[in-house]
């Protein structure tokens, strides 16, 4: 999603181009916003593991901090992009990867410019947010196994243990 977000914006590509990738991206994204809230039901209504026991005090705060701020970031990417094209002024529809699979628009914001500037500020502030959270989240993981040899890769996957 970065990379088709920042080529599709920025590189010098025809208009055909430019508007398949549009729907490419946009389709992406609608499908990210269906998988994130099947993620988020999960999240509320399964068991999550505790934190490692070498995690300090102040660790577990910014671990939490750290998890927060990624839900956050990755529910306002989405739905700033769902904004901003159901405000554009161009008022082009958005399809989900076959034409015949419609995806609606906001209601009410319809050809709105304030609006359409208002999400497209939202999406690329956040996105780059998201970027430096993404890293900090890898880095974390690393810094982490290297420092107390715990293995977080485990507890976000199916092989997830109780602590
Ligand atoms: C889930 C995550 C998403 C990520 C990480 C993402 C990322 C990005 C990035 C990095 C850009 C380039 C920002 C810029 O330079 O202006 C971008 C642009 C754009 N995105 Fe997304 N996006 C996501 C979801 C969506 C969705 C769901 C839609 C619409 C349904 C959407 C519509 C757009 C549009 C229309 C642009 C072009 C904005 C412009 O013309 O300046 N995005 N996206």
């Amino acid at each position: 999603m970065f990379v088709s977000g920042l080529y599709m914006v920025n590189a010098d590509i025809s208009k055909a181009d430019q508007y398949k990738l549009f729907q490419i991206h946009k389709a992406a994204g609608v499908v990210m916003l269906w998988t994130l809230f099947v993620r988020v039901c999960v999240r509320i209504f399964t068991y999550a593991p505790e934190l490692p026991i070498e995690f300090s005090k102040s660790d577990k705060k910014k671990a939490k901090a750290g998890h927060i701020l990624l839900y956050i970031a990755v529910v306002v990417m989405p739905l700033s992009g769902w904004l901003m094209v159901s405000a554009s002024p161009f008022g082009l529809p958005t399809f989900v990867f076959v034409d015949w699979i419609k995806w609606p628009h906001i209601p009410g914001v319809a050809r709105n410019k304030m609006i359409e500037t208002i999400a497209n500020n939202i999406h690329w502030i956040t996105a780059s947010i998201l970027g430096f959270l993404i890293i900090g989240h890898i880095g974390a993981v690393i810094w982490h196994r290297n420092k107390h040899g715990v293995n977080l890769l485990d507890r976000m996957w199916w092989s997830k243990t109780k602590r």
